[in-house]
């Protein structure tokens, strides 16, 4: 355990790291932050320089209006200019000279297995998709659907898209048939990329199978899906036929663990991925994109229970990502950069895909889990690839702590100089393992907020120059306006709670949610005209560090993945014997936040060991297996206001075991919270 001071003290990056540091002192932070507020143009105009457009830009640099009184809430950034993402992000490094370099090494759930792949060997595998969606008739605009593991394969799909035009979907490889389809209908998509199977850890998921059921949902309400494309991950082929020594045929890429995935084959519309795009051109123009042209979509979830599909724009995006990552990890040639999370999620989109990239960079794109084949797993490969810069979770630093520090010395980490984190506020005694432990009191630790919304980095620590408090994020990225203001729009006094808001724009914030800009402006600008909500809470403190202290709308964090309470309380009432649901969050060791489901159910049905069983599974089958409620209780009545709103504040407490409810003077009928805690099952 940490002593206490260690976890209220401010640590100072080691300056023989970060000599030559972008950004060397809190003075030129300071300034550059000042410039970047004062003249957004002016400061992104000089980013801009570095990165090739097609045609300059044509109209304002920047327009917007945040003030939804005003009128409709837009933001644009360098209209009327021309470029492509994927032509900044490989194209231009080829052209450089640097077409050997490595872009990716990939390292595969097993340890045995591993690859890399050069920027011109990326480049020209993604023209050659780039040629297949043509082939397909996939062109700009139409949106492409993506469900695939951590393989190259995903990167160059989501590059391949941005080659053409075409507006990349991408659905986390954890979510259910369901959920995929759900997505695929919102978006209108006219193809999906997916893969045979892979491993996590022990577990074999059969991505296709589940693929091909999200394809028939669709098209049962509707929507043909003409177009699949697998990759072979898995699953044994007809031509090459190899063994591990097990007796079990494989091939592909994951050698290990090999078994017998059997693939389900619709002719005309699956094509094999090794078979259609090695035979396709290497040559592939880019589409050549309006900065406000789409670049992708990404899913979140939404307080009302419906996914937003979040939309963000080339332009914009493509200097943001750049940008955040140069200055946040520092970014220099020659760094092995590894960011841990899945190109799934937004951090995987900015801070493995496209903002590396952008810059040029080596990194590491690992397939596993953190556990597997032991919870030494992350520090092996730090090891194996000298890893200079380093970017995870809070919930893996947590799980990862429990094994104790032998798992982690074992391995070299003298490589590391940066540690990030990212998705959800990080407890003090983790932040100083992290940097005791794994850094050896060496590194500086980034702790980064952000969201799905803001496309990069908005709080966040430089490791050159930001003196560290453990669990503050600290301050605002360039072009990164916060306030703290209460439920008035007043700003709070220091060390006040307060709502997290920003008040202008930055190149990378979403522009609208597919579909329905109205959601957009209710979801984020209403409750405050003239800012951007982010719907957390957060406090200053007396030096203007900036410490997030979590959601504050009906969302709740699992392990750095939003969930909402809605949409879990849908899947439970979808269930026939329940007829209403209550879900709210719990703190969790680990997970950080878990969620407490109550649920009323019909006359006469038992609240059995089965059913719970039940339940869980269709919160499975409905979101997908990282929603799966951690605590279901019989709740034979909720709590409710006299207007009949369920009071989840009280819920809350009575789920955290807590009995000062505070002021219950609008609940309809008390006596329901004494059955609740009755009930409250002894686990917990
Ligand atoms: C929400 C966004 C983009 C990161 C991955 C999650 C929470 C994220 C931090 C942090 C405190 C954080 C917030 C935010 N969050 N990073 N460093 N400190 N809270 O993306 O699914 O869009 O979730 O994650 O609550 O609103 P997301």
């Amino acid at each position: 355990m940490a002593d206490k001071q260690a976890l209220h003290q401010t640590y100072l990056p080691k300056s023989e790291l970060f000599e030559s540091a972008h950004v060397k002192t809190m003075e030129q932070y300071n300034e550059m932050y000042k410039h970047s507020i004062e003249n957004p143009e002016g400061f992104w105009k000089d980013i801009a320089e570095k990165f090739y457009f097609k045609t300059p830009v044509q109209g304002k640099f920047l327009e917007y209006n945040f003030d939804v009184s005003k009128g409709p809430i837009s933001i644009s950034w360098m209209q009327g200019a021309s470029t492509n993402i994927c032509y900044n992000a490989l194209d231009r490094h080829v052209q450089d000279g640097n077409g050997e370099k490595v872009a990716f090494f990939w390292e595969g759930n097993d340890p045995a297995d591993e690859g890399k792949i050069t920027y011109s060997a990326l480049l020209k595998q993604v023209c050659q998709l780039a040629n297949v969606l043509k082939n397909n008739g996939i062109k700009k605009g139409d949106r492409v659907a993506i469900y695939m593991p951590m393989i190259v394969e995903l990167s160059i799909a989501l590059l391949a898209c941005a080659r053409i035009g075409a507006i990349h979907s991408i659905v986390f490889a954890g979510f259910s048939a369901e959920s995929l389809a759900e997505r695929m209908q919102d978006g209108e998509v006219s193809a999906l990329i997916t893969t045979d199977g892979f491993w996590r850890g022990t577990k074999l998921v059969d991505l296709k199978s589940i693929s091909d059921k999200a394809i028939d949902l669709c098209s049962e309400k509707g929507l043909q899906i003409r177009t699949c494309l697998v990759v072979r991950h898995l699953s044994p082929s007809d031509e090459i036929v190899e063994t591990n020594g097990n007796g079990d045929q494989c091939d592909g890429v994951a050698k290990r663990p090999c078994h017998k995935l059997k693939v389900k084959w619709v002719e005309g519309r699956d094509q094999w991925w090794h078979q259609v795009v090695p035979a396709a051109s290497e040559e592939c123009n880019c589409e050549w994109m309006d900065t406000e042209d789409s670049l992708f979509m990404l899913y979140t979830s939404g307080s009302t229970g419906k996914p937003k599909g979040v939309l963000h724009t080339v332009g914009g995006y493509m200097l943001y990502a750049a940008t955040t990552f140069k200055y946040t990890f520092d970014y220099h040639n020659g760094d092995i950069y590894w960011c841990t999370a899945d190109v799934g999620w937004i951090t995987g989109h900015t801070y493995v895909c496209y903002g590396p990239l952008l810059n040029g960079c080596t990194s590491v794109i690992f397939e596993g889990t953190p556990f597997y084949p032991d919870a030494g797993r992350l520090w092996q490969i730090v090891d194996k690839y000298q890893v200079t810069k380093f970017y995870t979770a809070p919930t893996a630093i947590r799980a990862l702590m429990k094994y104790g520090d032998e798992l982690v010395k074992k391995y070299d980490r003298s490589s590391l100089k940066v540690l990030g984190t990212v998705g959800e506020p990080i407890n003090p005694e983790a932040w100083v393992w992290y940097y005791n432990v794994v850094g050896d009191a060496r590194c500086s630790i980034v702790d980064t907020f952000w969201q799905t919304e803001t496309g990069g980095h908005t709080i966040t620590s430089l490791p050159g120059c930001t003196p560290m408090k453990p669990g503050s994020a600290s301050f605002p990225f360039f072009g990164i306006k916060p306030s703290i203001v209460d439920e008035n729009c007043k700003p709070v006094e220091a060390d006040q709670e307060g709502y997290l808001v920003f008040s202008q724009p930055w190149p990378g914030i979403m522009r609208t949610v597919y579909g329905d800009h109205q959601r957009f402006e209710t979801t984020y600008f209403k409750k405050f005209p003239g800012y951007y909500c982010t719907g957390d809470g957060a406090k200053m403190d007396k030096d203007g560090y900036i410490w997030v202290t979590g959601r504050i709308d009906d969302m709740v964090n699992v392990s750095g993945h939003l969930l909402s309470t809605a949409e879990i309380e849908s899947a439970l009432i979808e269930h026939s014997s329940v007829v209403e649901a209550a879900v709210v969050s719990q703190p969790h060791s680990i997970k950080g936040e878990s969620t407490y489901c109550f649920v009323t159910l019909c006359q006469g049905i038992e609240f059995t060991e089965d059913l719970v069983t039940e339940l869980k599974a269709a919160v499975r089958t409905k979101i997908g297996a990282f929603a799966q409620p951690d605590m279901l209780q019989n709740a034979p009545g909720l709590p409710k206001t006299r207007s009949g709103k369920i009071m989840r504040r009280v819920l809350r407490k009575i789920a955290r075991g807590d009995r000062d409810l505070g002021d219950v003077s609008t609940m309809a009928d008390e006596s329901v919270v004494d059955t609740l805690f009755s009930l409250r099952p002894s686990t917990v």
